[in-house]
């Protein structure tokens, strides 16, 4: 019985009050029985929420998880929006990515977003692992169909990645930036990332896949050793345990604004931001490659988001795919 509740409807009545709120009013409100509340209430706690109970007055929440998945389906559930009209979450998964795809595969709508606790394989850009430890970070994929041709799928990455650093931007003091193509940075340490994968035949987009994970609340002691040197997180950097429903919610957001421009006006205005958000045009770089390494002035990114590079003879070269390490003197 205590099923036919939905999480996100019965926090969001408890939400509506600071105070106490009766049994018999969210029996009332939810069609269903006091004992059915009870139990529920008992699943939430054990998921981190805490509610005070009390016999006469009904129930109070004093606590919510920091990532609470009803909180994030509430908060979007009434505006409408595309990205996010579905959110899966799971405790434990291989990987996001993964999973959205099979279900993009499978005609889920599009926005539909999957999140994840705690990853087993996490996968990085270019074949890497990425650590995803539980209890910290994000870890969301989200599943678009764009009407858009193949060769602009980048701009589906640098899309991503400006909602990612805009979003960090509002609900912190970070002065984050990006790093070509879709770091998101704190100075020299990365503090997210993102792998887009699509499927798409020669002319159009099947699907696109646009997987992000951002560190949160992982503790500098905690970073696997090959990350440490290399990676930061939003309370290493402010000092504070952040939030990971608020970013997650402000994330959606954003992309939910930077997909609807890009399909309405094109790409102009998303590589406008992504230029002003990001740390690496103008300086000196060493890009790596499949095969080769370049090093010169990074100049700019082209329509399709590969970087311009102009080397010391002063020719141009453009890439489209590989890992940027700024010199240090620039
Ligand atoms: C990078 O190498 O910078 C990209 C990292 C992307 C990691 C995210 S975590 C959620 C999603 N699922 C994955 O397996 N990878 C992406």
């Amino acid at each position: 019985m205590h099923d036919k509740i939905k999480n996100e409807e019965l926090i969001k009545l408890l939400k509506l009050d600071s105070d106490f709120i009766s049994g018999a009013e969210i029996a009332r409100a939810l069609g269903v029985t006091r004992a059915a509340i009870w139990k529920k209430i008992k699943l939430l706690k054990k998921s981190g929420y805490r509610i005070e109970t009390s016999y006469s007055k009904g129930y109070r929440l004093t606590h919510s998880p920091d990532l609470s998945i009803e909180e994030v389906r509430n908060a979007l559930s009434d505006s409408g929006q595309v990205i996010g009209r579905e959110i899966l979450f799971f405790d434990t998964i291989g990987s996001t990515n993964t999973l959205a795809s099979e279900y993009a595969g499978k005609d889920c709508p599009e926005g539909t977003v999957i999140i994840a606790e705690h990853q087993t394989g996490g996968r990085g850009r270019r074949g890497r692992v990425w650590a995803s430890p539980p209890g910290a970070n994000i870890y969301m994929s989200i599943i678009v169909r764009p009407s858009l041709c193949p060769r602009d799928a980048s701009l589906l990455t640098l899309m991503t990645a400006v909602a990612c650093a805009a979003a960090v931007r509002k609900l912190s003091p970070i002065p984050v930036s990006i790093k070509w193509p879709n770091d998101i940075m704190v100075t020299d340490k990365k503090l997210g990332g993102i792998l887009t994968e699509m499927k798409a035949d020669m002319e159009r987009i099947s699907y696109a896949v646009l997987g992000i994970g951002l560190n949160i609340n992982l503790d500098r002691a905690d970073m696997p050793d090959e990350i440490k040197a290399l990676a930061t997180s939003v309370k290493s950097e402010t000092g504070n345990a952040a939030s990971r429903t608020s970013f997650i919610i402000e994330i959606l957001k954003e992309l939910e604004h930077w997909y609807a421009l890009l399909l309405r006006e094109g790409r102009a205005p998303v590589i406008k931001e992504w230029l002003r958000l990001s740390s690496t045009i103008g300086r000196t770089v060493t890009v790596s490659t499949n095969a080769d390494r370049f090093t010169g002035i990074a100049e700019g990114i082209d329509d399709e988001g590969m970087l311009i590079l102009r080397l010391p003879d002063q020719s141009t070269r453009t890439i489209n795919s590989g890992d940027v390490v700024y010199a240090r003197s620039s």
